[in-house]
């Protein structure tokens, strides 16, 4: 079955995305291994985060379903954690296998992890390698660069670590081992990364100190269950940013958008390009900034991408790509070669799947180069077995001629259950 966009005419409406991906991994991840229970609301029901509670399920933490996107876990203590029976799944996601890598060192069993195709591609070494230093016995392809891996933790040594890429899912790792570890665990990274780790452990109890781009744990905290409110994913919301600036006539009020500062580059890059953004209803929620965001139509221009905005944009490229291709002038995005890395080479899809709508747009070793400004013409488009590539090939479709067919859709319920049904409420 496809996915069938065609041209919009205007985009009207009020949205609620979905709960954040990122923060809904943690809530069950870190309610797990804190004591008493975490409640957690508006968590993201789509694939990636299911993995997750199926993986801790696994390994004796009780999660029951309260509601349609509400979950109460009955968290095991840091060291209450059971050798799972069964190898760990982690789908799709690498946000799991990389987390729970990290809580798995310190834990005193044996575990083996594994994933689908794209995630037995993507790098491990990144979190093996370092998690090794610290004590952990790794196993895996390539000397454990590659799942399936398998680990036996415990008895970990503090560290000062210096990743050498900017990545929120090697930090979060480290600090996640850290909270097994005697004393410091101090982590420092190129560019600043994601903080919701950060955020959500200072939230249960553990002692975590920032400095610029340096986090340093302690270890062997107390982390008490709480009450978590996943804010709407920023990540959803992009595509709905990018549609409500493009599309001619277009009125979108998103509601609840955390808009974390390590997370927020869209609205940067949009602002910047032109577009009509109006953040409304400024609140936090357990240490996260969360508003509604309301977008207009724009004419937007090129831009320049690159540096420390990466990763704050990183998941949003797909989409901000399609903005570039609808913008006079142009783009150039580097600084990323990150990308080759997610769940696909998102330089090779996006370059691959927009040249189809009839995008000048050019591949760079470390991004890529689009020339903005042409009539894009409808096209038969390849997820990949990517979300967010799927998506933003969808959001291309709505300003396309004709027809746009995006194949092997349902890897959308990834991140964003329900994303054409909000999409066609939307369109008037
Ligand atoms: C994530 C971190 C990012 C991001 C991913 C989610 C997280 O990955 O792309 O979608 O939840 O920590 P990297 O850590 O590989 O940059």
């Amino acid at each position: 079955m496809s996915l069938i966009i065609k041209k919009a005419k205007k985009l009207i409406g009020r949205v609620r995305v979905p709960g954040d991906k990122s923060v809904s991994h943690r809530a069950v991840m870190f309610g797990g291994i804190a004591k008493g229970i975490t409640e957690v609301e508006n968590f993201l029901t789509g694939e990636d985060c299911l993995s997750t509670v199926r993986c801790f399920k696994a390994m004796g933490v009780e999660v029951e379903e309260t509601g349609p996107t509400s979950l109460r876990v009955l968290g095991k203590g840091l060291m209450g954690l059971e050798e799972p029976g069964e190898v760990l799944d982690v789908g799709n996601s690498g946000t799991t296998m990389r987390l729970m890598l990290g809580i798995l060192a310190g834990q005193p069993f044996f575990a083996a992890l594994t994933g689908d195709d794209s995630i037995r591609r993507r790098p491990m070494g990144r979190v093996t390698e370092p998690l090794r230093q610290m004590g952990a016995e790794i196993w895996g392809r390539q000397q454990g660069k590659f799942a399936p891996l398998a680990i036996r933790g415990g008895n970990l040594r503090a560290m000062e670590y210096n990743s050498p890429v900017a990545s929120a899912q090697v930090k979060s790792a480290l600090l996640l081992a850290g909270l097994y570890a005697h004393g410091v665990t101090v982590v420092e990274e190129p560019e600043k990364s994601r903080d919701h780790t950060e955020r959500m452990l200072r939230y249960l109890g553990a002692r975590v100190d920032v400095d610029g781009n340096r986090v340093s744990i302690h270890g062997k905290p107390e982390l008490t269950g709480k009450k978590i409110t996943v804010p709407g994913d920023i990540s959803s919301a992009a595509f709905f940013l990018v549609a409500g600036s493009i599309i001619p006539d277009s009125e979108i009020i998103l509601e609840n958008v955390g808009v974390n500062p390590t997370r927020d580059g869209i609205i940067e890059v949009l602002q910047n390009m032109g577009a009509d953004l109006q953040l409304v209803n400024l609140r936090e929620v357990n240490c996260e900034p969360v508003a509604d965001i309301i977008v207009r139509s724009s004419s937007l221009r090129g831009t320049e991408i690159g540096g420390a905005l990466i990763p704050r944009l990183i998941d949003e490229i797909p989409v901000l790509a399609v903005a570039a291709a609808m913008a006079t002038g142009e783009t150039v995005i580097k600084d990323a070669e990150e990308l080759k890395v997610k769940e696909s080479n998102r330089i090779a899809t996006v370059v691959k799947e927009l040249s189809k709508f009839g995008v000048a747009i050019e591949e760079l070793p470390d991004g890529m180069r689009i020339k903005g400004g042409k009539t894009l013409t409808g096209a038969v488009c390849e997820s990949y077995h990517d979300h967010r590539i799927a998506m933003a090939m969808a959001v291309a479709g709505l300003s396309a001629q004709g027809e746009t067919e995006i194949k092997d859709p349902q890897c959308i319920d990834i991140s964003f259950p329900g994303f054409a049904e909000t999409l066609a409420s939307l369109q008037k």
